[in-house]
């Protein structure tokens, strides 16, 4: 596990042309988790959230401010990644995408076997990504993941390009997995149901890279999109975000003409 701690954190890319104005991704982050938990980052496409996980990750710096990672018992913290698209290596099979990650004493199928059954991979060892449906390859780069025994997990969108009916068979694993291997995850994503589900903490992102809300949920797992508390509180937290959105919508005058909203210009 992992202590991260990001202090008012802001990142600003230069314009790609010369009539453009500075891009602000990030503006003033701050918050800290820790432990076993599960903290989701939600907001709408463009807030920030791809950029915040690249400078947990090293991939970018802020421009101010600072992103603290630690290993629970100091020193430098192991940093596991899934991404969107699972980023396998299509010329290897499942277990050698495994091996592949491993320092030279843990390169052996014995080592990243239990990994694999871990996500349902059983059987699957010896097969290249290419004949594995979307899911399946998405559960090998869950299994890497894992596999490196991270102290601190950054998920960005793992689910998305998934269809509904095995995104949330994948939730469901995700939830399981995590309660038996005790990780902190960072776990990015746009979608409020997504998030209510799996997270023990939410933090809502608006655009412009600010926090917007930081909610603890208070549910216990495994959740259950049949459960009527976990609907409740997704119908609440969803109103959030929508409030959130209908604000920056009167906000910003072509997205207010284009919704027939009234002009704040008062
Ligand atoms: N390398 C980059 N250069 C310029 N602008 C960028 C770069 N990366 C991201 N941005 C901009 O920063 C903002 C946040 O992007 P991103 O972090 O990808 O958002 P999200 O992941 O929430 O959709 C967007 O306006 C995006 O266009
Ligand atoms: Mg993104």
């Amino acid at each position: 596990m992992a202590v991260l701690k990001a202090h008012k954190v802001t990142k600003e890319f230069p314009p790609t042309t010369k009539d453009q104005p500075v891009v602000r991704a990030l503006d003033g982050i701050d918050f800290e988790m820790s432990g076993q938990s599960f903290v989701s980052m939600v907001g709408p496409s463009g807030c920030g959230k791809s950029t915040f996980l690249n400078i947990v990750s090293g991939v970018e710096t802020p421009t101010t401010g600072s992103v603290d990672v630690t290993a629970d018992g100091g020193g430098a913290a192991r940093l596991g990644y899934v991404f969107q698209d699972p980023r396998l290596l299509p010329w290897l099979t499942v277990t050698d995408n495994l091996i592949y990650v491993q320092p030279k004493a843990n390169k052996k199928l014995e080592y990243v076997q239990p990994y694999l059954d871990l996500v349902g991979l059983t059987g699957f060892e010896h097969m290249y990504p290419a004949h594995l449906s979307g899911g399946m390859q998405q559960r090998v780069g869950i299994a890497r993941a894992f596999s490196v025994e991270p102290d601190l997990l950054l998920m960005d969108e793992p689910f998305s390009h998934l269809d509904a009916i095995t995104a949330r068979g994948m939730r469901a694993e995700l939830q399981r997995i995590w309660a038996r291997t005790k990780r902190t995850v960072l776990f990015i994503t746009h979608d409020v149901i997504e998030a209510v589900q799996l997270s023990d903490r939410i933090i809502i992102l608006e655009v412009g890279g600010r926090i917007y809300a930081d909610i603890e949920v208070g549910l216990s797992y495994p959740r259950l999109q049949t459960d009527p508390a976990v609907a409740t509180l997704q119908s609440e937290i969803l109103q959030v975000f929508e409030e959130m959105e209908s604000r920056r919508a009167s906000k910003d005058p072509r997205i207010a003409a284009k919704a027939g909203g009234e002009s704040t210009t008062a």
